[in-house]
């Protein structure tokens, strides 16, 4: 049974690493990002307006609204035999609230994927997304094979609204003022382990399966 965080910098890999990982071990991809880039491409709701503030200004969102959405999220039928959770927890109480939900079937791995800064405002502006197939392409690191357009889909590339430069440093500031006290937390538990993502993604991706052997 695996019940994996991965935890980091945006723009570290978690997405692209995640996707892998997932389709490896046959477990749900739970990106609390994309359920609400979901919920915003949905229509109009009094929460998915107010996430979309946060999202723009690349601020968190507050703790309740995540909260909720996550935990609805694990109670379904497809989490029930692991799952991996892509982008959070990222603050301190996170952390905690998910450690007390998870009592009676704890987390199994927790990897921080861990990028220098320069190489992630690089990645991050570099990034073009596939909405509907969920693909992550980069203009530098991993071109899709036609200019603009999803390999697997077809559908055009979209620049994701978080990826410009202002809104990229706030993100960075937030994850150091915010969601590095969560990676502390789970390094004085003992149970971080920290992956070089600076390797190629298939070097990487080699990396965290020797990890999830253990
Ligand atoms: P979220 O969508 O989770 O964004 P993030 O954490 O900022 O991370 P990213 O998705 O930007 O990066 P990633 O690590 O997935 O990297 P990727 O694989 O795409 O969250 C967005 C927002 O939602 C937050 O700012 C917040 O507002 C809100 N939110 C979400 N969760 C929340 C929570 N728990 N609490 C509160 N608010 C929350 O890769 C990046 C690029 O690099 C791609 O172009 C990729 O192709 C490339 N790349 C990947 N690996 C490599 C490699 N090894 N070498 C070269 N290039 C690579
Ligand atoms: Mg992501």
């Amino acid at each position: 049974m695996y019940n994996i965080v991965f935890i980091g910098p945006p723009g570290g890999g978690k997405g692209t690493q995640a996707d892998m990982v997932c389709k490896f071990l046959n477990i749900p991809h739970i990106s609390t990002g994309d359920i609400f880039r979901a919920m915003i491409k949905e229509g109009k709701s009094e929460l998915a307006d107010m996430i979309r503030g946060y999202m723009s200004r690349g601020e968190l969102v507050p703790d309740e609204a995540v909260v909720d959405v996550l935990f609805d999220r694990i109670s379904k039928d497809d989490c029930q035999n692991g799952y991996l959770l892509d982008g959070f927890p990222r603050s301190l109480n996170q952390a905690k609230v998910l450690d007390a939900k998870l009592a009676s079937a704890p987390l199994t791995h927790v990897i921080l994927i861990d990028v220098d800064e320069n190489q992630l405002i690089k990645r991050l502006t570099g990034r073009r997304t596939a909405v509907n197939s969920g693909k992550i392409y980069n203009i530098h690191f991993n071109p899709p094979k036609v200019e603009g357009k999803c390999d697997v889909s077809g559908e055009d590339l979209i620049i994701r609204d978080d990826d410009k430069i202002e809104t990229v440093t706030n993100r960075l500031k937030v994850y150091k003022d915010q969601t590095v006290a969560a990676v502390n937390y789970y390094k004085e538990k003992g149970v971080l382990t920290v992956i070089k993502g600076e390797k190629n993604i298939d070097e990487v991706f080699a990396d965290i399966k020797e990890v999830l052997k253990s």
